[in-house]
């Protein structure tokens, strides 16, 4: 059954609401780990609309479980992230325009700063994992590019409007975990999902990590962060 990851952005969207101090991401982290969660997420963007700089600072001397940076490509985040030693990258396309990470790398376009990227930060010392769609040529390329680790997007599954589009996007999920584990390559998971859709892809055979943080944070409103991360703990590992 799989690791649950809680991405704490959102504890910071609010923050930045007021651009104060409060709430904290940092105290968010603590609270997601004292609920069982095993590693915290947080994604550095450059515009800096949610998480800052000092936050990862802080994450990275705070956080007992796992710190999971998600990042671009670009260089000055690369330098950051390369200083600040995460014990794992995840490299994410950006764009300023986005409400959110709306697609997956493109590892076939980026293939060579995909490659460098990955190799300056496995020197020193940082596990560098791939968010890419749930699409054969971008898992071959991510094998190929020498990263051991992908995230596969479920955005298309959590958004699927039926249950015919529901059950293609789920299989698909299926599929192409199994294509990725025969190449060897770790599988996790993560985008979109909510309290409702996260069952069915927290059972697929060979994902290790669901990586969760706008249902859960939105949820923590009515019951509280702890028993929000809780909650979808017993989803994710019963
Ligand atoms: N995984 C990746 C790579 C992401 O970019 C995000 C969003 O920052 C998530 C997981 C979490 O997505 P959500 O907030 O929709 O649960």
């Amino acid at each position: 059954m799989p690791k649950l990851g809680v991405n704490i952005d959102h504890i910071a969207t609010l923050r930045q609401a007021r651009r104060e101090f409060d709430p904290d991401p940092v105290l968010a982290a603590r609270i997601c780990e004292q609920a069982g969660c095993d590693s915290i997420v947080a994604h550095l963007r450059e515009d800096r609309r949610h998480i800052n700089d000092r936050d990862i600072r802080l994450l990275r001397k705070t956080v007992k479980t796992r710190f999971n940076l998600e990042m671009s490509l670009n260089n000055e985040i690369v330098q950051i992230a390369a200083a600040i030693k995460p014990d794992q990258a995840t490299l994410v396309p950006e764009r300023r325009q986005e409400i959110t990470t709306e697609g997956g790398l493109d590892v076939r376009r980026h293939f060579q700063k995909i490659k460098k990227t990955a190799r300056l930060l496995q020197d020193r010392g940082i596990e560098v994992s791939l968010f890419i769609d749930p699409v054969l040529d971008q898992i071959t390329q991510a094998k190929k590019s020498g990263v051991p680790m992908i995230e596969l997007h479920t955005g298309q599954y959590a958004q699927a409007g039926d249950k015919t589009a529901l059950d293609r996007e789920l299989k698909k999920l299926i599929k192409m975990t199994r294509y990725a584990r025969d190449l060897g390559l770790i599988v996790n998971a993560g985008h979109g999902l909510k309290y409702h859709n996260t069952k069915a892809v927290a059972r697929i055979e060979g994902v290790e990590e669901l990586n969760i943080g706008h249902s859960i944070i939105s949820r923590a409103v009515w019951v509280g962060l702890e028993t929000a991360v809780k909650e979808m703990k017993a989803i994710v590992r019963p």
